[in-house]
């Protein structure tokens, strides 16, 4: 079994390493445009291996494509970052090209693959993988729902006081600030989240959750990497596995929730053929409003790269 990761930055070295220390497969190959930075970041983290007990292989190339014959899965995490100011939609132009290029190559080797797309503005770039890979969209994903509950998750163990193992969470709409978390779905060990936090203490998580990558950027200078990693990693182990784990990811509907021809993160069933179920939840009113709210925010994006070409 072998994955590719496409992108040797911080996001893509990052879900290299936690693949590579979970051994999801045996080989692992990391592409990078840049000389020496793929074959550097796979040689560092494969020299982990000793002490981390694993032995899933990792290579590092430079634009080879050849190297990725076969993949089962492919990350791609290419593109520029944000920086402070900057909205994930300032980066459409730019990475658009570079998505459309990697899809492209990956797609030529690997024909049969699953991508995940991570390049941010994320809905719009799975969008644009899908446009270029002329795959069925059950086979082409973006990673945000993952990372964005596992944020808001684990804003609610620090206010619980509880272990984040415990809180399952929901959360619909587009990876940005209209992003829909939804308090109505999100347990604690089964328990109401409601049951256990106020409603300001709720709601003042909700909106740090739906900002959560921007607070990070304006920390650091830069976007954030190990929570993505991690999350496009445990795409990659539903997938591989054929765990069929539910989790919220960015889907292209068909007229689910009443939405179509636009890719927004919902929840799926993700197994060995990539998407395997879209899972449409009973919303409220209220919900659906946001839902609708965020769609339009993602599908005025679409329509910037629609318009790119
Ligand atoms: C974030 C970037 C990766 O949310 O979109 O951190």
């Amino acid at each position: 079994m072998k994955v590719t990761v496409v992108g040797a930055g911080n996001v893509g070295a990052t879900c290299a390493n936690v693949i590579a220390q979970k051994e999801i497969v045996n080989e692992v190959v990391l592409v990078d445009i840049k000389e020496g930075t793929a074959q550097g970041k796979a040689l560092d983290i494969w020299q982990t291996s000793g002490i981390n007990n694993y032995d899933t292989r990792l290579t590092g190339v430079t634009n080879d494509y050849t190297k990725t014959a076969g993949s089962e899965v492919v990350v791609i995490t290419s593109g520029l970052p944000r920086k402070p100011g900057m909205s994930r939609d300032d980066l459409i132009s730019t990475n658009a090209e570079i998505v459309k290029s990697v899809t492209e190559n990956v797609i030529k080797y690997s024909p049969e693959t699953i991508l995940i797309i991570v390049s941010n503005p994320l809905d719009v770039m799975t969008y644009c993988a899908y446009l270029n890979a002329h795959i069925p969209s059950s086979r082409v994903i973006g990673m945000a729902g993952i990372l964005d509950t596992a944020r808001f998750r684990a804003f609610l163990a620090e206010a619980i006081d509880c272990s984040p193992k415990d809180i399952q969470a929901m959360l619909l709409g587009g990876h940005g600030d209209t992003m829909v978390p939804l308090p109505r779905y999100t347990t604690v060990s089964g328990i109401p989240v409601t049951e256990l936090i106020d409603d300001e203490r709720l709601n003042a998580i909700v909106d740090r959750a739906k900002k959560g990558g921007g607070e990070l950027v304006a920390l650091m200078g830069t976007s954030a990497w190990y929570a993505p990693g991690a999350a496009a990693a445990q795409m990659v182990e539903s997938i591989i596995r054929d765990q069929k784990r539910i989790f919220p990811v960015c889907s292209w509907l068909t007229g689910q929730y009443g939405l179509k021809d636009i890719y927004l993160g919902v929840p799926v069933v993700l197994g060995k053929n990539g998407i395997e179920k879209i899972i449409e939840l009973k919303l409220n009113e209220e919900e659906m409003k946001l839902v609708n709210e965020s769609a339009k925010a993602v599908k005025e994006v679409m329509d910037v790269l629609d318009n790119l070409k």
